[in-house]
């Protein structure tokens, strides 16, 4: 059945977690030298409206490393948004390569592309989310679990602004059952819209969402804090005294601010940071610092949603594969 990772919220629980253990499995074997050809002669379209490090460079690695090739269709150098229409490229593309991904200016083009397409199309980020990277921060949640507990037992603390990373660590954490604040000012909180989705996940999973501008209530039991940069990447693009005026010093992440959750808490940043702005260098280079392993972790989430999204394409002798990379129980949880 043709699916798209467009908004992890079309998937359950269960099925993120199941992505969750099938990364790692992958991780695993790759670890320990063998990558298993998962993704033999299939190829990945890869559109980007925006500049990109981590999801250019984790996508094209894990195409790579499962026996797979992606190809890179720069900005401005194909013919999206040109002359020829979202529908044709969608169709022409569906044609051309096996799975298609997109990180785009406005949503509604990743939306209309999956509308239009025959093969699966995976979000690389847009103005409303970023569901790769939640998957890659909950994988990297699991890895640094405080000793004892569940990821459902957990507290995770959002500082600073709305981002469409913030809104997606928030879907993804409510969707898993932690318990959620963003820790902003008020003009920068999440929407009532955004709340009412964590909402409807918290009455399912049992977590719980709120905002925040008071530090003691937001960071008081968190086990992972996280951040992001403090400038909107679409409109309303603030100058930075703009930003610093509402942001700086209540909700830059420092040593003092991370003393006030849990002892074991974790910090986490999507990256790329703004050093000196939304976090100190203290705490990003800190020994409780995950942000490193997270965007490691961008291609563990990257080969697991490839393989399964792309399941029903694997063969029998890819299949075999799995059978020696170890990785059969998670991929058979997901076929
Ligand atoms: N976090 C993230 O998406 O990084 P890139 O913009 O470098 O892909």
């Amino acid at each position: 059945m043709l699916k798209h990772l467009i908004d992890t919220q079309d998937f359950t629980k269960e099925e993120i977690l199941n992505m969750i253990d099938l990364g790692l499995a992958i991780k695993k074997s790759i670890k320990h030298g063998y990558y298993p050809p998962l993704l033999k002669n299939k190829n990945l379209g890869m559109i980007f409206e925006q500049s990109s490090t981590r999801t250019r460079v984790s996508f094209e690695t894990a195409m790579a490393q499962l026996g797979g090739h992606a190809q890179y269709l720069a900005p401005g150098q194909i013919q999206l948004g040109g002359h020829e229409t979202m529908e044709d490229t969608a169709k022409v593309l569906s044609r051309l390569v096996d799975i298609i991904m997109a990180r785009v200016d406005r949503h509604e083009t990743v939306a209309n592309l999956a509308r239009c397409a025959s093969v699966p199309v995976i979000n690389g980020m847009s103005d409303y989310n970023h569901p790769t990277q939640e998957i890659g921060d909950a994988t990297t949640m699991v890895e640094h679990l405080p000793c004892g507990k569940r990821i459902e037992d957990c507290k995770i603390v959002f500082v600073g602004d709305a981002t469409q990373v913030c809104a997606s660590t928030m879907m993804m954490t409510t969707k898993l059952g932690m318990d959620f604040v963003q820790f902003g000012p008020r003009e920068k909180q999440l929407s009532e819209t955004m709340l009412a989705i964590g909402k409807r996940n918290c009455a399912e999973s049992g977590g719980s969402v709120s905002v925040t501008e008071d530090e003691d209530t937001a960071l008081s039991g968190a086990d992972f804090v996280y951040t992001d940069v403090w400038y909107g990447l679409y409109d309303k693009e603030l100058s930075r005294e703009e930003r610093l005026a509402i942001f700086m010093p209540k909700y830059q992440v420092t040593a003092q601010m991370m003393a006030k959750a849990e002892p074991h808490a974790k910090f986490l940043h999507c990256l790329p940071a703004t050093r000196g702005e939304e976090v100190t260098d203290e705490v990003l280079d800190a020994h409780y610092s995950i942000a490193f392993d997270e965007a490691e972790n961008r291609l563990t989430a990257m080969r697991a949603i490839l393989v399964y999204l792309l399941r029903d394409k694997i063969s029998e002798s890819e299949r075999s594969a799995a059978v020696k990379a170890e990785v059969c129980h998670a991929l058979s949880k997901v076929l």
